[in-house]
């Protein structure tokens, strides 16, 4: 091995939409560990919408990114070397590392997993963080109960795409939108959902849900916000519930639209809208992984995602998934 390790920092601070100038490929020597730590050969790394967040200088769940830092992602690798002796070299682990070839850890935060019948990249999607905010939602947020009806927006992507079929393995009839034909389809056809439509190409969204959802909606899994939700909000039974998951609409919008609209509807209709985060109840993160792994061997679950190679490509693969150019979780192979 080189004793070279490729970093991305973050360059300055994206006004709007990102670009490629925002980040910077640098190259510093592989870090040496000290005693308790470990040296992780990273293999692949996710790139997620709360990353545009981060970019922000704003007080969030998470502190910001720092401009001329190394950005962090969830990452898979390799324990290449370890002074600590509850990992050894050859383990794989998964946390939150850098956007670099090589991260030095105390280990403190990262999950062991075996190499066994998923890929590794899986733990950064359907068996990870995107896997488990779409189980969160339904089952604890939402309360979500056997044939209901549920709308789910964003719906082929990582979170989308899980959330309509734990759904439909609860007995739910299932409604979610994506930004293109082919999306749609994959969807019906190969994830189960009862129905699905483009919401870029189908007119009204309000009149296209309320045709898909001819009894209501009772949860919404809002993962885009803006003219998505509220086309949702119109089309709540009473005492329906919202789980807020994200607002990808807007993330790089450069001043705060007016609104919120349609806030008598949760009055008239009694709705519940609750917004979480991923990690506010760890045990059914775990509840989840244990089911999903099961899932997943017996063909319930069906996953896919879109692998860019090579961590130099990262900021692209980061901001191509904003712009919806992901077919399921994006995913950056580093090694
Ligand atoms: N609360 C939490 O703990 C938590 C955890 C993970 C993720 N999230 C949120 O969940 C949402 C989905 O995240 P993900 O990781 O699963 O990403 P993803 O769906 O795999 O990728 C993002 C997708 O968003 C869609 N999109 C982008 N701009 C849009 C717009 N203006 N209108 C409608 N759709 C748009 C695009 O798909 P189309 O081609 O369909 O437009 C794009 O592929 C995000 O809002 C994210 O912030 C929240």
């Amino acid at each position: 091995m080189t004793d070279i390790n490729q970093q991305i920092i973050l360059n300055s601070r994206p006004d709007g939409w990102p670009a490629p100038e925002n980040f910077k490929l640098i190259e510093a020597k592989i870090p040496k560990i000290g005693d308790g730590e470990i040296l992780v050969r990273n293999l692949y790394m996710s790139v997620d919408p709360y990353m545009r967040a981060r970019m922000n200088d704003a007080k969030s769940y998470v502190p910001p990114f720092q401009i001329g830092k190394v950005l962090e992602a969830g990452v898979v690798g390799e324990v290449v070397k370890s002074r600590n002796s509850k990992f050894k070299e050859g383990d794989v682990v998964v946390g939150m590392l850098g956007w670099e070839n090589y991260s030095k850890s105390d280990g403190a935060d990262l999950l062991t997993v075996e190499r066994g019948p998923v890929p590794l990249s899986y733990y950064l999607g359907i068996l990870g963080m995107p896997g488990m905010t779409a189980y969160a939602g339904l089952v604890d947020v939402a309360n979500l109960q056997e044939g209901e009806t549920v709308f789910v927006s964003a719906a082929s992507g990582a979170v989308g795409s899980v959330v309509g079929q734990i759904a439909k393995i609860m007995g739910c009839e299932v409604v979610g939108c994506a930004g293109s034909d082919d999306k749609v389809d994959f969807l019906i056809n190969e994830l189960g959902f009862d129905r699905a439509f483009n919401y870029k190409t189908c007119g009204s969204i309000p009149k296209k849900i309320a045709e898909l959802c001819p009894k209501g909606i009772d949860v919404n899994f809002e993962n885009v916000g803006g003219k998505i939700m509220e086309a949702a909000l119109w089309n709540m039974n009473d005492f329906g519930r919202i789980a807020l998951c994200g607002m990808i609409s807007n993330y790089n919008d450069t001043d705060m639209a007016p609104g919120p609209r349609g806030m008598g509807i949760i009055i008239q209709r009694r709705l519940k809208i609750q917004g979480f985060i991923v990690f506010d109840n760890p045990k059914l993160n775990m509840e989840f992984v244990r089911k999903a792994a099961v899932w997943l061997e017996e063909g319930k679950l069906k996953y896919r995602e879109t692998v860019t190679e090579g961590l130099e490509n990262a900021p692209s693969a980061f901001i191509g998934m904003l712009k919806g150019e992901n077919f399921g979780k994006q995913i950056v192979k580093i090694a």
